[in-house]
């Protein structure tokens, strides 16, 4: 065969492959998501997601130690309060396990990792919504009302500012949600507290075992306020909107099932733009590793690697410290 070109040439041997690589994960571009729990005295298992915990303070701050010392980029912080009401109260009290938390792990790692934080309010609230209900006005059930909501964020997001948060994780899908808490926190002088809007949030089947791990009252579903996933285009039309109210960083979510949303977003966006390997996308790689049918790190990797050749700076990983440990 007369072939002038042939890509095999640079597959030939590891070396070679790992200078032809595109992509490469690096440890600082992974952030772990973790659990706080309140009013309990040992670190709690999860069932649909083998290897994550419920935290206490104390297994909390040895985790964030731990991933701090495996070089990753920053952890998220999800809080589960012990008492929850209608308004969520305790997502806004310097009192409540979240903003606790908050304080001990950045007394923990100092500036060793971006410690962020879940602004949203379906962990504080009794019926498992992201936001205050309005009473419903024609028999059906209660709807989200997002400028009563709005109100509530603001609330959160200087809680979690004077709790030491550096970045506000918006994830709760209201309308401008980005400029209500960037307002509140700037009449502050929180100016230098980082927004990053989960702008193309999909209602997705991928948050199951998430809903486990905050021991979530949710009944119905999100598809209210979260993105229906037959929409492609107006993925852009979430993160062009939260730029322009001042997302410093903007998301999509979950990630392996939205990659071409995850490319479009990254081909437009002026911030940088970070994608969430969800609760449902860890448990059928560890499902299915556990049948013995995938390779686990292999799959892990893959699927990290995916995201960012996507277009994905940073990854949010279940197994961001595992990984961050293999790579080094
Ligand atoms: C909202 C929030 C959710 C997740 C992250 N932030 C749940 C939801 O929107 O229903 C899901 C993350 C995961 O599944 O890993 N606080």
């Amino acid at each position: 065969m007369t072939l002038t070109v042939r890509p095999r040439r640079l597959r030939a041997t590891r070396a070679i492959r790992e200078l032809a690589a595109e992509t490469r994960l690096h440890p600082r571009d992974l952030v772990l998501p973790m659990f706080v729990r309140e009013g309990i005295s040992q670190p709690n298992a999860i069932a649909s997601m083998p290897g994550v915990m419920q935290h206490t303070i104390d297994s909390l701050r040895a985790a964030a130690t731990e991933a701090a010392a495996a070089g990753i980029g920053g952890v998220m912080l999800f809080g589960i309060p012990a008492e929850r009401d209608a308004q969520g109260s305790q997502a806004d009290d310097p009192a409540g396990i979240l903003n606790v938390a908050t304080r001990a792990v950045v007394e923990e790692v100092g500036d060793a990792l971006v410690v962020q934080t879940d602004l949203c309010l379906d962990e504080f609230t009794n019926h498992g919504h992201c936001g205050v209900l309005a009473p419903s006005t024609d028999g059906g059930p209660a709807e989200v009302d997002n400028d009563a909501t709005l109100e509530r964020y603001r609330a959160m997001a200087l809680a979690q500012a004077e709790a030491g948060s550096q970045v506000l994780g918006l994830s709760g899908m209201m309308d401008g949600q980005v400029a209500a808490v960037r307002s509140t926190l700037d009449a502050a002088g929180h100016t230098d507290t980082a927004l990053l809007a989960y702008s193309a949030k999909y209602a997705s089947a991928f948050y199951g075992p998430f809903r486990e791990a905050v021991d979530s009252q949710l009944t119905g579903d999100r598809r209210g306020y979260q993105m229906d996933p037959a929409n492609r285009r107006e993925g852009l039309l979430e993160a062009e909107l939260d730029i322009a109210e001042g997302a410093d960083v903007v998301m999509v979510k979950p990630a392996m099932s939205y990659l071409d949303v995850l490319a479009d977003v990254a081909a437009a966006s002026s911030v940088p733009v970070w994608a969430y390997q969800v609760s449902g996308e860890a448990a059928m790689i560890e499902a299915a590793a556990a049948q013995g049918w995938i390779d686990r790190r292999r799959a892990i990797e893959e699927s990290v690697l995916s995201i960012k050749r996507a277009g994905a700076d940073v990854v949010l990983s279940y197994f961001a410290t595992e990984i961050a440990g293999w790579i080094r």
